[in-house]
């Protein structure tokens, strides 16, 4: 381990940290301990009060087969134009998909179920399996749907059921009774009994007599958080809601642009029945969305979870170098973005608050960010800054309060960032190992303040699949110190992907923060470590200073650049391994000290408080920490690495705590 020359004041580092009972007699400072002081009196910005949001988009099935609550599976029968994928026949009988049938012009296909050897001791129907399973809960109410028509000579009943998939006798059973020749939407409620929670189940639907029958739509939901028709899942909704995130970013991501110009978001289909909204291949992650989790489900989330929305737009550029040529050809495009924004945050006599209204939510939504595109710095033709300038013109012209985001960062090259306008935001997205974002932890000590805020829209230590591991969660606590000492600029920031499911074949990208299957759900280390964060900031960034901080060594690897070309092995770096920031809570006169220990020993560390007259003896702590930076959480032991929290003592102006190996810490110091 080497040590920072003592003259190398780290300005603005942070804080303090702390430590767990058998630290709490003082070891005598030496002279190479580190020593980080925090001049309680030397506020240097304000804490951004909305710097702990989420970014959410489809991918790894975060929405259906994960956040929404549908249980179905393809339960509009276009994730394959050919095959019913994910159905599977009973009895007898047979399936297939017709484009005779449909039910409108958004779900044009249906499935057509020929039931003809169907009988009494062989009921003959269709069955599905939900997204690698479909959970059962005990005495819990699901509410199945569909719509249905038979040929004229059937006319039911049909029996539906939640039951095991290897057979056995099903949870819950509910009959529709009869069936005409027309389209009509049948639905039932199944409730099960005390039964073990189960994932290998599925939703069954018999006829016991032969026939024909078409289906469209066929959909069931479990309870809802807060109750929403076509809601979220109630326990990851939790895992969110206990994060206290103070914005959503969506939808996307690459899932906002697709890979093709017609398979972008398309927010306009997306709103309304969702029995009239067509869906949309995702082929940037490669799975059909049915577009069930719309503009208006996104709000909803935002509401029930005391957000506020970073709308992204569409900006006219899909990922295999597709766009639309600034100017005439834009237009409609930047015109669809102003309707996306009146639809939030237009009255009811407005055309697009009208239809808000109509779907259900009279009351606009409070709308301060709008993001123009998604990683357009990845567009070979740089239009990028013809494309923004039209939005944000537009934009500003109608709504001058509006934030509006560029989505080429501050670290890209400049003939890539937009400079015909000046953005509101710059969005800065960084994926690196734990040595890179630790590396990289003072970054922004030295923008200059005069130019663009930061949003650091996606960011992650991408170490631990599918869901990131203690070491992780080091990076990015590291990383997170940086972002909180700097929030005057660093207004917002959102970890990126949000979610995974954990399910054999489910992920398209690894180290996620949340993860889950059909059942049960859980939080990473990194989740943890952002938990605390988020928790704990105050308002007031005050000034640090820091002696004798250990170094590591570390080679970065070479980079391979976009087109695949491998780079020269860069210099090697001593790096820090404790990092720190210091924040208050001015009201309650609260200090917020956050040490990261990513080193493997324990680190004994001088704290010097200046400019307090008095200080607690006693403070809280929150510590995550593990044996290993290996350690992690996992579907099956969720629990393995989680904060504690208690008191310490012997806290002065001047003392010295030791921070545990791999640890996070916030201590919580009361002075004034
Ligand atoms: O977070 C995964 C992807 O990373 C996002 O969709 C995209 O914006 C970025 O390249």
């Amino acid at each position: 381990m080497k040590l920072l020359p003592q003259s190398l004041a780290v300005s603005l580092l942070l804080a303090l940290g702390t430590g767990w009972s058998r630290a709490d007699a003082p070891a005598p400072a030496t002279n190479t301990m580190p020593v980080l002081e925090i001049h309680v009196d030397r506020v240097t910005g304000q804490v951004s009060p909305t710097l702990y949001g989420l970014m959410t988009e489809e991918i790894n099935f975060s929405y259906e087969g994960g956040l929404y609550g549908e249980l179905v599976r393809n339960r509009t029968f276009k994730a394959n134009p050919t095959n019913a994928v994910y159905w599977s026949t009973v009895g007898g009988a047979a399936i297939s998909i017709d484009t005779n049938q449909p039910l409108n012009s958004a779900l044009n296909v249906s499935l057509k179920l020929d039931a003809s050897q169907a009988s009494t001791a062989a009921p003959a129907g269709i069955a599905n399996g939900g997204y690698w399973g479909i959970p059962v809960r005990p005495k819990t109410t699901y509410r199945a749907s569909f719509y249905a028509k038979s040929d004229g000579h059937f006319t039911g009943p049909l029996t539906v059921s939640l039951a095991p998939t290897n057979g056995g006798a099903a949870f819950a059973t509910a009959t529709v009774p009869q069936l005409t020749s027309d389209w009509q939407k049948y639905e039932v409620t199944l409730t099960t009994a005390a039964v073990s929670p189960s994932k290998d189940n599925q939703l069954v639907i018999t006829a016991d007599r032969p026939g024909t029958v078409w289906f469209s739509q066929v959909s069931l939901f479990p309870p809802t958080y807060n109750n929403r028709p076509n809601g979220n899942r109630p326990d990851i909704m939790q895992i969110l809601a206990d994060m206290q995130p103070k914005f959503l970013r969506f939808p996307g991501g690459n899932y906002l642009e697709g890979n093709e110009i017609s398979n972008r978001f398309n927010w306009k289909n997306t709103i309304g029945d969702i029995s009239e909204r067509p869906g949309h291949m995702n082929d940037g992650w490669r799975y059909w969305s049915t577009d069930g989790l719309g503009l208006l489900e996104f709000l909803e989330w935002i509401e029930d979870l005391h957000m506020q929305p970073v709308l992204a737009v569409y900006a006219g550029y899909s990922m295999h170098q597709r766009r639309v040529a600034p100017g005439d050809d834009l237009q409609p495009y930047v015109q669809d973005a102003l309707d996306e924004i009146e639809y939030v945050t237009g009255a009811t006599n407005t055309t697009w608050g009208a239809l808000r209204a109509r779907d259900g939510h009279p009351e606009p939504f409070p709308l301060n960010y709008v993001e123009i595109g998604n990683e357009d710095f990845f567009d070979n033709a740089l239009t990028y800054d013809a494309r923004f300038t039209q939005y944000y013109k537009a934009i500003k012209a109608k709504y001058p309060n509006l934030q509006l985001i560029s989505t080429v960062g501050s670290t890209e090259p400049k003939a890539k960032q937009v400079h015909s306008v000046q953005p509101d935001l710059l969005d800065d997205h960084f994926y690196r190992s734990q040595q890179e974002m630790e590396a990289h932890a003072h970054d922004y000590d030295k923008y200059d303040r005069t130019g663009p805020k930061i949003f650091v829209g996606e960011w992650a230590t991408r170490v631990g699949s599918p869901t990131p591991n203690l070491a992780g969660a080091l990076g990015d606590a590291a990383w997170m110190t940086g972002m909180e000492r700097n929030s005057d600029l660093v207004l917002i920031s959102s970890y990126a992907p949000l979610f995974v499911n954990v399910s054999p074949g489910a992920m398209q990208w690894r180290t996620d923060l949340i993860g889950y299957d059909a059942l049960a759900s859980y939080g990473s280390p990194a989740y943890y470590a952002q938990k605390m964060f988020s928790l704990n900031h105050g308002d007031q960034i005050l000034a640090t200073e820091s002696q004798n901080i250990p170094l590591q060594h570390w080679q970065p690897p070479a980079r391979r650049s976009r087109n695949g070309v491998q780079g020269a092995l860069p210099p090697a770096q001593d790096i820090p391994n404790l990092f720190f920031d210091a924040t208050r809570d001015s009201a309650h006169g609260i200090i917020y000290l956050k040490v990261v220990n990513s080193t493997g020993n324990n680190l004994p560390v001088r704290i010097k408080l200046d400019g307090v007259a008095r200080v607690n003896k006693k403070a809280g702590f929150e510590r995550l920490a593990s044996a290993s930076p290996d350690d992690t959480n996992s579907i099956d032991q969720p629990r393995q690495v989680v904060p504690v929290s208690g008191a310490i003592k012997g806290v002065s102006e001047d003392f010295v705590r030791t921070f545990e190996p791999y640890s996070i810490t916030v201590l919580k110091i009361a002075a004034k």
